[in-house]
């Protein structure tokens, strides 16, 4: 037997972690309603060429530099020079960005197990809907939930990561995977589910513009869990032995797969009860309860089943999160794990309450004229991720050496990369450019230019002083 290290025992074990941070809210809660707002399959078609050309390439990149380096986030972009530090400390940003607001939504699906039990599946679609938005505009019921699920991140992470998690993930991933077929069938055997499928395969360009192509650029990132070091951390434990390439290949058609099948079990429903697509975040917690309410007593078991597995995609995800902003502590800072993940808890806790109130009583933040759900949505999607992934490919394809990348993804030349060439091209010359320029057009067409203008200016002062940080 070979002697791997501790922490990737298998192949298995490598794939399901990196499968399950990028498995999430990502997938089943964003990806459909992004879709849904930015009009069906032609969001989709643009969503997949990212994710193949760029969002693969990063991910591939991302594991690289953490196996080379052999460390985490930032260790790894300053050890090929500090100009790049700001990388990293850019991601342990962007992760307590996403934190603002993931745990609410991994709450409300926390709360819709126990409405499973009370009789959710009994009502009408127009109540379904009408209980949705009165639960995430209430007070202290959406606070309690984002508490009780931030809380099992907290003590998941303060314990270290291994153990029960892993075990729940296991079995509850493949159970979610299983359920999402089910539901796609049952939604596109309902009558007039054909609207739906039309909506989401036939592709219509007509409304695309410079925000459709940030959005699926932001998903792509989003949903990978790219363009923020955690798969840089990742990669740092994975194997020697296995090949680069073909474990990004995997963890990506897992993602895509979630993803398009979310996609598949909702709109077909949604427009067979004659919706509107443009829900907004709230599309998965109202058409999914409204396909199980037409099942009769099975609705109640599949919707339990559904809603703990989304929490439990929710929390392999939110983790992973976590996990960035405490190993960062906890490495470069010298803090013990233990406080390290009560005082991010405890200030992600913060930053929840805040989310949550925006979506009810809080009026928007004046001067951005933004939610803080938006806010924290669209500087860590729309802003962070993107150039993070840019930096990172930049980083690949001009600091780090090429040679020393192809024996890091061929595994010194015993395995085979016939791409690796079009990969470093795509790397080096297409991607940091595509970037930009999907990034520039987009702040163009977007409504919160206030807030990618405050996010590029949090750029701009991390990147001028990056030999300072670490
Ligand atoms: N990919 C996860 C999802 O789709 C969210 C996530 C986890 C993430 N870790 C990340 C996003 C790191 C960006 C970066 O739900």
């Amino acid at each position: 037997m070979e002697v791997k290290r501790e922490s990737w025992g298998t192949r298995f074990g490598f794939v399901l972690a990196a499968a399950g941070s990028a498995v999430g809210l990502g997938n089943i809660w964003r990806f459909p309603y992004l879709t849904g707002e930015n009009g069906g399959s032609a969001f989709i078609l643009i969503y997949l060429v990212f994710v193949f050309l760029i969002g693969l390439s990063v991910m591939i990149a991302e594991f690289a530099l953490g196996r080379n380096s052999g460390l985490s986030a930032v260790g790894a972009v300053k050890s090929y020079s500090d100009r790049w530090t700001f990388v990293g400390v850019m991601g342990v940003l962007s992760a307590f960005l996403i934190m603002g607001f993931y745990p609410v939504v991994g709450g409300w699906a926390l709360a819709y197990i126990f409405e499973s039990f009370a009789g959710l599946y009994t009502r009408t679609p127009e109540a379904i809907d009408q209980a949705f938005g009165t639960f995430i505009t209430g007070t202290a019921r959406p606070i309690i939930w984002m508490l009780i699920f931030l809380g099992m991140n907290i003590i998941i992470v303060a314990k270290g990561i291994k153990g029960g998690i892993e075990q729940a993930a296991r079995v509850l991933m493949p159970t979610l995977f299983i359920l999402l077929i089910f539901i796609s069938i049952r939604s596109v055997t309902l009558e007039g589910a054909g609207a739906g499928v039309d909506f989401l395969f036939r592709p219509d360009f007509s409304e695309v513009n410079g925000g459709t192509f940030l959005a699926a650029l932001g998903q792509a990132f989003f949903s990978l869990s790219l363009g923020m070091g955690a798969m840089i951390t990742y990669g740092s434990y994975l194997s020697k032995k296995e090949t680069i390439p073909q474990n990004a290949l995997i963890v990506t058609g897992l993602d895509v797969g979630v993803a398009l099948l979310a996609g598949i079990a909702m709109f077909p429903a949604l427009f067979a009860f004659g919706m509107e697509p443009a829900q907004g975040p709230g599309l998965v917690f109202v058409v999914i309860p409204i396909v199980f309410s037409q099942m009769g007593g099975l609705g109640i078991i599949f919707g339990i089943i559904f809603f703990v597995s989304l929490a439990v995609a929710a929390l392999t995800s939110s983790i992973s999160l976590l996990e960035v902003v405490a190993s960062y502590l906890i490495d470069q800072k010298n803090v013990k794990r233990k406080t390290a993940v009560y005082s991010t808890g405890v200030l992600m806790a913060f930053m929840g309450v805040l989310t949550s109130l925006s979506l009810g009583v809080f009026d928007p933040l004046p001067t951005l004229n933004v939610g803080f759900f938006d806010l924290f949505d669209i500087l860590s999607d729309k802003v962070f991720l993107g150039f993070g992934g840019m930096f990172i490919a930049v980083i690949t394809g001009w600091v780090a050496n090429k040679e020393v990348l192809r024996e890091e993804l061929t595994n010194e030349g015993t395995t085979d990369f016939v791409l690796f060439e079009a990969w470093h091209f795509l790397i080096k010359w297409i991607i940091p450019p595509a970037v930009a320029i999907v990034a520039v057009f987009g702040i163009l067409d977007i409504e919160e230019t206030a807030v990618m203008i405050f996010g590029l200016a949090i750029i701009a002062v991390l990147a001028i002083f990056s030999r300072k940080l670490d």
